[in-house]
């Protein structure tokens, strides 16, 4: 009956551009991929907000999420098996972002790469340090912590630029936890070495914001042109090249499996040319991507049909982001008036927390059961062989928050929804009761 809770795999795409071959093999391939596997449970997204921290032209950035969106469905997402949304359709982020600024260090902000850089840049140039900095850049890392631990997401696969992101979205989740109590997952970034590196035209990590991409879904005249831009070195056909530093050969690797990867190392080192080399890449992604671009057209030229789908991924996560986020109003004091009714200071209510309370039965067995400060039961163990397991798990309770139920005794997991939240807000108000009598 119990069955292992699948990993949780999100990431999103930054809504700014035409899809190029970076994002492919970097994100779209191995999300897909990955939508295969039943042991993961998806969740992929198109990072509208965020596009507005670098793009203030409407009309592209509603390109640019029409675009990525047919990308992804048209290289094989299956939206009916994962959950695929846009970020802005999920009102609860923004809400959620909120909460985790106040949690969030300044300092921890000042030390993220993308607005650090901005601000090495404005120095180095004599400007103003703040010069052409907005707030949304300097927040990019809480929005991207509420994308990641809305969701509590085990694994998020990013690129390498990306992995301080996840850090600090793992700080804020600490922070959150330990002064609210366990509502956070602590999650993890995934980085697959073979395609975190995938360079561009000229030779530098292909990016947008290095202009050197080449398109995903160009025709593939194009993508012939294209490829026949990429930088190599002046080598002479006959000649031995060096795969290491080959763009091209990188590239190719990307695309091939090990058979062919060997084999064109042959080539490099048997001398081919730089024509034929790019003649071979070319034929490679083009046999991938190829019959790819006709449902891509497909998509691109129905829009109604893509909001349709966008809409319904919106739907899927909001039945847990809605729920999720009432938990964590409650959690911070957006709450009824009402709850835990008593006209006594707050002091006095907090010495009132629910509390865990240890014993042993006749059956020799060791036992705990959380109770409120009315002495009411709000969840019963089962029975431990030592007083030192029943301790652990009241541990893992309270760090790890009522997820780590799903491998605790049986009668533990059987709890209604509405004793889930209930036991949550009771883990929540000891935490902070113990940070407030500290
Ligand atoms: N910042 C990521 C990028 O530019 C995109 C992104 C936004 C993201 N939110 C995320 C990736 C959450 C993973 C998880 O690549």
């Amino acid at each position: 009956m119990t069955s292992k809770p699948r990993t949780r795999v999100l990431t999103g795409i930054t809504t700014t551009g035409t899809p190029h071959l970076g994002n492919y093999v970097g994100a779209i391939r191995p999300t897909v991929q990955a939508s295969r596997d039943s042991q993961t449970d998806g969740f992929y997204f198109l990072a509208d907000y965020h596009a507005l921290i670098k793009c203030d032209e409407p009309a592209r950035i509603q390109r640019s999420t029409l675009e990525i969106a047919a990308s992804w469905i048209a290289s094989g997402l299956d939206p009916e098996k994962v959950t695929f949304y846009r970020q802005s359709d999920i009102p609860e982020i923004p809400e959620l972002t909120w909460l985790l600024t106040c949690v969030t260090g300044k300092g921890l902000l000042n030390r993220a790469h993308a607005y650090k850089a901005t601000v090495d840049k404005n120095n180095a140039a004599g400007h103003d340090p703040d010069s052409d900095v907005t707030a949304g850049l300097f927040m990019y890392p809480v929005l991207m912590g509420a994308d990641i631990l809305m969701f509590k997401a085990h694994k998020v696969p990013v690129g390498r630029d990306q992995i301080q992101h996840i850090e600090m979205a793992r700080d804020m989740a600490s922070s959150f936890n330990h002064l609210y109590g366990a509502h956070f997952v602590l999650p993890e970034a995934v980085i697959e070495e073979s395609v975190a590196l995938l360079p561009g035209l000229d030779g530098r990590k292909m990016s947008k914001s290095y202009d050197n991409t080449i398109p995903l879904f160009a025709p593939s005249a194009t993508l012939k042109k294209q490829i026949a831009g990429i930088v190599t070195d002046s080598k002479l056909p006959g000649e031995p090249k060096a795969t290491e530093g080959s763009a091209l050969f990188q590239i190719y690797q990307a695309f091939a499996n090990d058979q062919e990867t060997a084999d064109f190392a042959r080539a490099y080192a048997e001398g081919i040319g730089w024509g034929d080399a790019k003649q071979m890449l070319f034929e490679r992604i083009d046999r991938e991507v190829g019959p790819m671009r006709e449902p891509y057209e497909a998509l691109i030229n129905n829009p109604a049909k893509l909001d349709k789908i966008l809409l319904s991924g919106a739907d899927k996560a909001r039945q847990l982001a809605t729920p999720f986020m009432r938990e964590l109003r409650h959690a911070v004091g957006l709450r009824s008036l009402s709850f835990g009714a008593t006209t006594e200071a707050p002091k006095a209510l907090k010495t009132a927390a629910p509390s865990f309370k240890q014993y042993r039965e006749k059956d020799g067995q060791f036992y705990f059961k959380l109770v409120d400060a009315q002495g009411q039961l709000i969840l019963q163990s089962t029975g431990f062989a030592s007083p030192k397991e029943a301790g652990q798990t009241i541990a893992r309770l309270q760090t790890e928050g009522i997820d780590s139920l799903s491998d605790m005794g049986a009668s533990l997991q059987a709890l209604s929804p509405e004793k889930k939240l209930r036991l949550a807000q009771a883990l929540s108000e000891i935490a902070h009761s113990q940070k407030t009598t500290q």
